[in-house]
């Protein structure tokens, strides 16, 4: 089986790479990723020297490129985690996230057609469903995304199912919770958090920080996509959860107390225009069809990514490149905070 995997050197691809290479050892895999300021080479320290893996920097939403990596590679299926990912840089700036998440897709889909794929996988978010107060989602739930990475996600599971029905491609999607985890850029509300506190540094919470988030381990993302890939029925969508739904402030203090360190470190800043109150799923179909269920307990995955946290110091520093750097000075700047 070749396996083209897109969006590899992030968070959740570079896991899922090591997790699907240990599973399926005989798998030839091509890992094709643009290697924006969220990919990171070192994310697969290990992995780059095994023979039956191969990594090419490209922009999925290049069709001279991909077209050229399909008809090199002629892999039997796609698993597309290539995106722009962070809500926050979403508001402020949407046009990357319209061309990779979209158009990027709609370059992927029309090759997994041209090529005669069997099987395109596609990495959702619950985030397409946008917010709500009481009860959970199911995959039938309509799609009701408020920040433009939410849309431009909403907008690929379309097109991924147009091309199910128009064509028949055979495709699936996963539409997953809040990740955490090793190797999670330290934008996101985890790592950000973890750092700054070991750093002694402010920790920004938005609104009132009771928003609510449903935190599913990476590793059990991991074993779900890989279950959805081998089992899932062709043109089904899944939801994946962790059963862990909490608030922002409990998330931080929760932390901070781990860590022995004073809760005056956070500070309340303007909401996030659009921000979801709380996403919430159902997990039963995944549960019944396929019989997965999410087995991290949050404080034992928590450890273990404060942990990891604290023992890549250097992968931290090599994260802040002069882009990050740029952003957030912006950022932080506008919600009144000084440096991070
Ligand atoms: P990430 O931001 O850590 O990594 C994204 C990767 O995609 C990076 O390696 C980047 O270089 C690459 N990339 C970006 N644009 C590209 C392009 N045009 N061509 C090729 N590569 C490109 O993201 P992540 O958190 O690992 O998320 C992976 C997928 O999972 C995304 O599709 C995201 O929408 C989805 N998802 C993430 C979460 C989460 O909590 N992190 C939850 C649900 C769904
Ligand atoms: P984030 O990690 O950006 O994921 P998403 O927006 O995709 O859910 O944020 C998780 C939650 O934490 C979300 O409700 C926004 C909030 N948040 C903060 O309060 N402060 C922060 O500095 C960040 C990055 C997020």
């Amino acid at each position: 089986m070749k396996v083209l995997i897109t969006g590899g050197c992030g968070f959740i691809g570079s896991n899922f790479i090591r997790y699907f290479n240990t599973k399926h050892p005989y798998y030839k895999i091509l890992n094709v990723d643009k290697l924006t300021y969220a990919g990171n080479l070192e994310n697969l320290k290990g992995i780059e020297r095994k023979r039956n893996y191969r990594f090419i920097k490209a922009d999925i939403s290049n069709t001279k490129v991909m077209k050229n990596c399909f008809e090199k590679f002629r892999p039997d299926a796609v698993i597309n985690f290539a995106a722009e990912t962070h809500v926050d840089r979403s508001i402020v700036g949407p046009s990357p996230f319209i061309k990779t998440n979209f158009l990027g897709v709609g370059v992927l889909l029309n090759l997994a057609l041209r090529f005669q794929i069997k099987k395109f996988l596609q990495i959702s978010t619950d985030e397409v469903y946008g917010s709500i107060l009481r009860g959970s989602f199911t995959e039938h739930s309509p799609l009701n995304p408020s920040s433009p990475y939410a849309a431009s996600k909403a907008a690929a599971d379309a097109l991924v199912m147009a091309y199910y029905r128009t064509h028949g491609l055979p495709v699936l999607i996963t539409r997953s919770s809040n990740n955490y985890g090793p190797y999670q850029f330290p934008e996101k509300l985890i790592p950000l958090t973890i750092i700054n506190a070991l750093n002694n540094k402010k920790i920004p919470l938005y609104g009132d920080g009771k928003n609510v988030r449903d935190w599913l381990s990476v590793e059990d993302n991991c074993e779900a996509i890989d279950i959805v890939f081998q089992k899932g029925s062709i043109g089904e969508t899944y939801n994946v959860g962790g059963e862990n739904e909490l608030t922002n402030i409990y998330i931080v203090r929760k932390i901070l107390k781990i860590l022995n360190k004073s809760e005056s470190l956070i500070t309340f800043v303007k909401d996030r225009p659009g921000h979801d109150r709380r996403y919430s799923l159902s997990l039963s179909k995944i549960r019944r069809q396929l019989d997965w269920h999410p087995t991290t307990s949050f404080r034992k995955g928590m450890d273990k990514t404060i942990d990891w946290y604290r023992k890549h110091q250097k992968w931290l520093r090599n994260c802040q490149t002069g882009e990050y750097r740029t952003f957030y000075r912006k950022h932080y700047s506008k919600l009144g905070l000084q440096e991070f």
